[in-house]
């Protein structure tokens, strides 16, 4: 353990006077968001699942959509994988959706179409970790369990000065273990108020607002006036780089697309054909006869860049003509030639192609 000590000391830290004014605080001041109009669990498991490495103002328009298309959890375990991807598109990190879906057909099959109401029976969900388990139990149910995400860890490393590092596991358990015996019976505006004040005042990229703070007066962080150098993450492993060349291909109807793999980055998605490393000239007008088409006319566009978690991608692109007997995707699993017209209400394309869909 980091320092067994620092941790032990949240409960002083949040005793119940203190955690009183942090509830008053986030009645006052909080957000007015969609998903705090509503505790109902299904609701409260999709903004919670969308919030996941994603900013509350990219979710909002998402989490309208997707409950208008699958306004309970039997409509979502009803919805078709294609369909579900292009509810999901732009919004990246797509497991989050297969997940979803998985989950949404275990409770039709072992809960009868009802959310778990415990801790357990929500964790158990695919895609559903102590962070998330824990924030539908007390949002959706006021259970007192512990909520600790990257706001909560950023509030509670400051509020104890502590140095331990937040990407470590066993620092999210620390600080997990450490909060059980503060838990208010408003267990859920508790793990809201943590997670609102690291979302506001106690936010990341820029400089703590400790003045307004309704834990200042106990903050260590602040009394030591290390607040801004905390929380301690230790540094990322610089991504690493592929080169890719594009291609969109049409003729005067339709365009190629590819289904990617069902395993691995963009599981699933559907893109435009493309391939390791920049192919130049001749290079290129092999990768497309070897498609099966004759192009009538190559132009190279413009290059582009899309940063994954762990990768990036460099491209390169050409828009090429192809005649319209072009029929040699007839024998590919993978790729198959899409009507222009019903391309993009149907199939979801990643952000990573976000520079070349506008030509479709
Ligand atoms: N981030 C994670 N959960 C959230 C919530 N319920 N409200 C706002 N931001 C969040």
């Amino acid at each position: 353990m980091e320092n067994k000590h620092e941790f032990d000391q949240l409960e002083e830290l949040l005793d119940a006077p203190t955690v009183d004014a942090l509830l008053s605080w986030y009645r006052e001041s909080k957000r007015d968001l969609p998903w705090r109009r509503t505790r109902d669990p299904y609701c409260v498991w999709l903004s919670e699942i969308m919030l996941q490495q994603t900013r509350v103002e990219a979710v909002k328009p998402y989490y309208a959509r997707f409950l208008a298309a699958a306004p309970d959890v039997i409509s979502l375990a009803e919805l078709d994988e294609t369909r579900l991807l292009k509810l999901w598109e732009g919004l990246g990190y797509y497991s989050r959706a297969r997940n979803l879906h998985r989950a949404a057909t275990a409770v039709v099959e072992k809960h009868g179409g009802v959310m778990p109401d415990t801790y357990e029976g929500l964790r158990a969900l695919p895609g559903v970790g102590d962070y998330t388990a824990g924030a539908i139990a007390s949002i959706a149910y006021d259970l007192r369990v512990p909520a600790v995400d990257g706001n909560v860890l950023r509030v509670l490393s400051r509020l104890c000065a502590s140095r331990a590092d937040i990407t470590e596991e066993k620092t999210k358990q620390a600080f997990r273990a450490a909060l059980w015996g503060v838990i208010p019976a408003a267990a859920g505006d508790f793990t809201q108020a943590l997670i609102e004040l690291g979302a506001t005042l106690c936010g990341p990229n820029t400089d703590a607002r400790c003045e307004c703070c309704p834990l200042s007066k106990k903050c260590l962080g602040y009394r030591e006036r290390i607040q801004n150098e905390l929380p301690v993450k230790k540094a990322k492993k610089p991504r690493r780089i592929e080169e890719r060349t594009v291609f969109l291909i049409r003729d005067s109807s339709r365009t190629l697309l590819s289904r990617r793999p069902s395993r691995g980055l963009l599981a699933g998605l559907y893109e435009l054909p493309n391939t390791k490393g920049h192919l130049e000239g001749e290079e290129a007008v092999r990768f497309v006869r070897a498609l099966g088409a004759e192009p009538l006319q190559i132009e190279r566009i413009e290059d582009s860049k899309h940063v994954f978690t762990h990768v990036e991608w460099h491209m390169i692109a050409y828009r090429v003509t192809v005649s319209a007997d072009f029929d040699g995707v007839k024998e590919s699993d993978t790729l198959f030639l899409s009507e222009n017209e019903t391309l993009k209400s149907t199939y979801a394309i990643p952000s990573a192609f976000g520079a070349y869909t506008k030509y479709l």
